[in-house]
C-alpha cells in the first residue's frame, strides 16, 4: 500500500455473480476464503452482484431463485449473516449510481484491454451489451462505494481489481482528492484458479455446457464422487514434488483442489501420495471432497425451504449496507461538483 493509506481502516468487499449455481471454483477461490476473512474479524462486506448479472441475459424468475441460492450457499459454507453483511447489489441504489461517475473517470482503452471482456464479448463485439463493456467500472463502484482496502478473489479478476486501482487513482489525481483507496486483491491459497475436470486448461465455470466439468455445490455426494472419480487425469503416478505436476495441468488441478479442501500446500500432498496412482488418489479426493462439500449442500437445502427468511436477511444486509455507502456516494458527488441541496 501506498503512504496515502493508513488513513483506511482495513475492510474487505468481494462479490459473486448470481448467475447460474456456484461450482466448486467458487467455493476454494472465493467462499471458502470470504468465511476465513469474517473469521479472522475484519469487517467483511459480501455481495451477491445481480446487476452484473444481467449484462448477459437471464430470465428474470431464474435470477431471484440463483440470488437466493447463493445466499443460501453463503450461509450454508460460513458466512454469518450478523456478522458479516451479505446483500444483493440492486438492493442498494448507489452501486448503480457510482458506477456511473466512474463510467466517466474509466477511458474506453482500458476497458478494451479486459481479457473477461474480450472473452465474453467474443469475436461479435458489436452484439455484446453496453453494460458488459462498462462491468468492470460497476465492479470498481461496488468495491470504492465502501472504501474496501481488500478484495478476496480468484485470479481470473486480478485485472478487474487492478483496474479499480487505475480508476482511483484517476478520480483522486483529477479532483486533486485523496478519497478513494488503492484496493489491493487478495489472491491466496492453493486454488486460486480450479480448472475444469474434463480438460485441465480451462477454467471451472457454472456456465461450461459439460456438468460434468464441474462440481456444484447442491451435488450429492454420489454426484461429487462420481465427478471426480471420472475426472480426466494422465497414467503416471503421482510425484514427489510440486515441479513433477508442470506439464500435467488435469493431475495439477487434483492436487492443488484436494490441498484447498484438506488446509495443506499442494508440497504437503504430493509428498504424501508420491508415486500412487489416481486409482488410490481420486478416491480419497473423493472421501474428502465428500465430507467438506455435502454438508454444504445439505444446509443449503434446509435454508432454500424458507426463501422469505432469505429475502430478509439480504434486506437487512442491503440496510446495513446502505449506511456505509450513501455518504461515501454524497461525498463523491460533492467532489464532482454536484449541488446537494435537498434535505436528507
Ligand atoms: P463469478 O462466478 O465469476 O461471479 O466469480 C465469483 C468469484 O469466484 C470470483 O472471485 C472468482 O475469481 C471466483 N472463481 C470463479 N471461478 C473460479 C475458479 N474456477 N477457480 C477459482 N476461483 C474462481
Ligand atoms: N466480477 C466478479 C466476478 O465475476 C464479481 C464482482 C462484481 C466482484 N463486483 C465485485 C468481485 C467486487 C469482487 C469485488 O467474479
Amino acid at each position: 500500500m501506498t503512504a496515502a493509506q493508513p488513513k483506511f481502516t482495513p475492510r474487505i468487499f468481494s462479490g459473486i455473480q448470481p448467475s447460474g449455481g456456484l461450482t466448486l471454483g467458487n467455493y476454494l477461490g472465493a467462499l471458502k476464503r470470504f468465511v476465513e476473512k469474517q473469521d479472522e474479524g475484519i469487517e467483511t462486506i459480501y455481495c451477491l452482484v445481480d446487476l452484473h448479472a444481467i449484462t448477459v441475459w437471464q430470465d428474470p424468475a431464474r435470477l431471484r431463485d440463483q440470488t437466493r441460492e447463493a445466499a443460501a450457499a453463503f450461509i450454508a459454507a460460513g458466512i454469518d449473516p450478523k456478522r458479516s453483511i451479505l446483500f444483493n447489489q440492486s438492493q442498494v441504489s448507489a452501486h448503480a449510481e457510482l458506477g456511473w461517475v466512474l463510467n466517466c473517470v474509466a477511458r474506453m482503452g482500458w476497458m478494451n484491454r479486459m481479457t473477461q471482456w474480450k472473452d465474453k464479448a467474443g469475436k461479435d463485439a458489436e452484439k455484446a451489451s453496453l453494460g458488459l463493456f462498462a462491468y468492470p467500472s460497476l465492479m470498481a463502484a461496488d468495491i470504492l462505494l465502501y472504501h474496501a482496502t481488500m478484495v478476496p478473489v480468484g485470479e481470473d479478476q486480478k485485472q478487474h481489481v487492478e483496474l479499480c486501482r487505475d480508476i482511483a487513482a484517476k478520480f483522486n489525481h483529477d479532483y486533486g482528492v485523496d478519497f478513494f483507496p488503492l484496493t489491493e486483491p487478495l489472491i491466496e491459497g492453493a486454488a486460486t484458479r480450479v480448472m475444469s475436470l474434463r480438460d485441465g486448461t480451462k477454467k471451472m465455470s457454472k456456465s461450461d455446457p459439460s456438468d460434468a466439468s464441474r462440481i456444484n455445490l447442491t451435488d450429492d455426494a454420489d454426484t461429487i464422487a462420481q465427478k471426480l472419480r471420472k475426472a480426466r487425469t494422465d497414467a503416471e503416478p503421482l510425484p514427489g514434488t510440486v515441479a513433477g505436476l508442470k506439464h500435467r495441468p488435469e493431475a495439477r488441478n487434483l492436487v492443488n483442489i484436494y490441498a484447498a479442501l484438506a488446509g495443506r500446500t499442494p508440497a504437503q500432498v504430493v509428498a504424501e501420495y508420491e508415486g500412487k496412482g489416481f486409482g488410490t488418489f481420486k478416491p480419497a479426493l473423493a472421501d474428502l471432497a465428500v465430507a467438506k462439500l455435502a454438508p454444504i449442500a445439505t444446509e443449503m437445502k434446509r435454508l432454500m425451504a424458507d426463501p422469505a427468511e432469505i429475502d430478509r436477511i439480504l434486506g437487512d444486509g442491503a440496510d446495513r449496507a446502505d449506511v456505509i455507502a450513501q455518504p461515501i456516494l454524497a461525498r463523491t458527488l460533492e467532489i464532482t461538483g454536484m449541488i446537494r441541496s435537498r434535505k436528507p
